[in-house]
């Protein structure tokens, strides 16, 4: 009888830690996803869905309007605009495995920080159904249910940052582009990183770069202090820009930081700072992501200890 009942008292311990874990928040027809964490790190996975709901028509290209030379982003186009696959097409092309990615590096980053997980904010609709990255008329083409999935997945990210009093969101992508690096997006142009005139006050890192008192704006984005050394010193097979080993990319291809990274990071206002980072193709290979993962989660959480903590130390979790 009293086994029978420690045996009970155990398993409801047990269950209680499972589900006590992380709470997760769908939006409207589990477009969205957010699970909530309990540090100052929002990963944000815009382009890695692969819901395609019928009912929600395939973006393809908006309509020209010639008069105001610009686009229209509708489904019918208005009178005066025509449907222009070459002015106004739109990006539709799924980012493979990046929520895996997201999944796999929130685990590990608990078990470096025993036990602190970061914010996740995901879309499970395919991107040809809505882009999260992009403004909401060119994201969503008026669709209503779209619509109302982009503002979801926009209200998770904005209730994700209203919990912390600072920190730093890393909003992950995929590419495919033959350079086979990691691209690190802080909004600054290839032009401007390849200028060398880096401006700290047009960054995604804004405002940590203005806390850091005696360092270097280029030390913080390219050098000893950078997410990309970090990065590349785990594994120099995981080359990065900008890195030591690639302070610019000069001729090659680069993203420097979409919708999210500029809308939400701290380059216009706040506290909260953003980094694009846009994964080659091989890192997301079954066969390396795990390994990956890891490498990545060491090198985020140095950067983290490097750069945050030692500046925002009482206010920060985990420092
Ligand atoms: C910052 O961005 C503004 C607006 O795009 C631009 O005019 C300015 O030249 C930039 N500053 C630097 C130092 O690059
Ligand atoms: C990085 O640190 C090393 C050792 O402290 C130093 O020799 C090197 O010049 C630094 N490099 C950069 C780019 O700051
Ligand atoms: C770096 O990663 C590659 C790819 O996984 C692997 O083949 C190589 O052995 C790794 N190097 C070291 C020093 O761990
Ligand atoms: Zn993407």
């Amino acid at each position: 009888m009293k086994t029978m009942y420690l045996l009970l008292l155990s398993i409801i311990y047990l269950l209680l830690k499972l589900t006590s874990s992380r709470e997760v928040i769908f939006g409207h027809n589990h477009f969205t996803e957010y699970q909530v964490g309990n540090m100052n790190l929002i990963l944000s996975v815009p382009h890695g869905g692969s819901m395609e709901p019928e009912d929600i028509p395939d973006r393809e290209a908006g309509c020209w309007d010639a008069e105001t030379s610009s686009c229209i982003f509708s489904h019918e186009c208005p009178p005066g605009s025509i449907q222009n696959y070459k002015k106004c097409k739109v990006s539709t092309k799924q980012d493979r495995y990046t929520i895996e990615v997201a999944q796999a590096l929130a685990e590990e980053i608990n078990k470096i920080t025993d036990g602190f997980f970061p914010h996740t904010v995901i879309n499970h609709l395919q991107r040809f159904k809505m882009d999260a990255n992009r403004e909401k008329e060119e994201a969503s083409f008026g669709v209503p249910q779209a619509e109302q999935a982009w503002e979801d997945y926009m209200g998770f990210l904005t209730t994700a940052k209203s919990q912390m009093t600072g920190g730093l969101i890393l909003d992950i992508h995929g590419q495919a582009h033959p350079e086979q690096w990691i691209e690190l997006g802080y909004t600054l142009s290839k032009t401007s990183l390849n200028s060398g005139v880096l401006s700290a006050s047009n960054s995604s890192i804004r405002y940590l770069a203005s806390q850091l008192v005696g360092v270097s704006f280029e030390t913080l984005l390219a050098g000893n202090r950078s997410l990309g050394k970090y990065i590349e010193e785990q594994n120099n097979s995981y080359i990065c820009v900008p890195s030591l080993s690639n302070p610019s990319p000069n001729n090659g291809n680069y993203y420097s930081g979409g919708y999210i990274t500029k809308t939400f990071g701290s380059r216009h206002s706040g506290v909260v700072d953003a980094i694009q980072i846009e994964l080659s193709q091989w890192v997301r290979t079954p066969e390396e992501l795990p390994k990956f993962c890891k490498a990545l989660a060491k090198a985020v959480m140095k950067f983290w200890q490097t750069n945050y903590c030692s500046q925002f130390k009482h206010e920060f979790l985990p420092c």
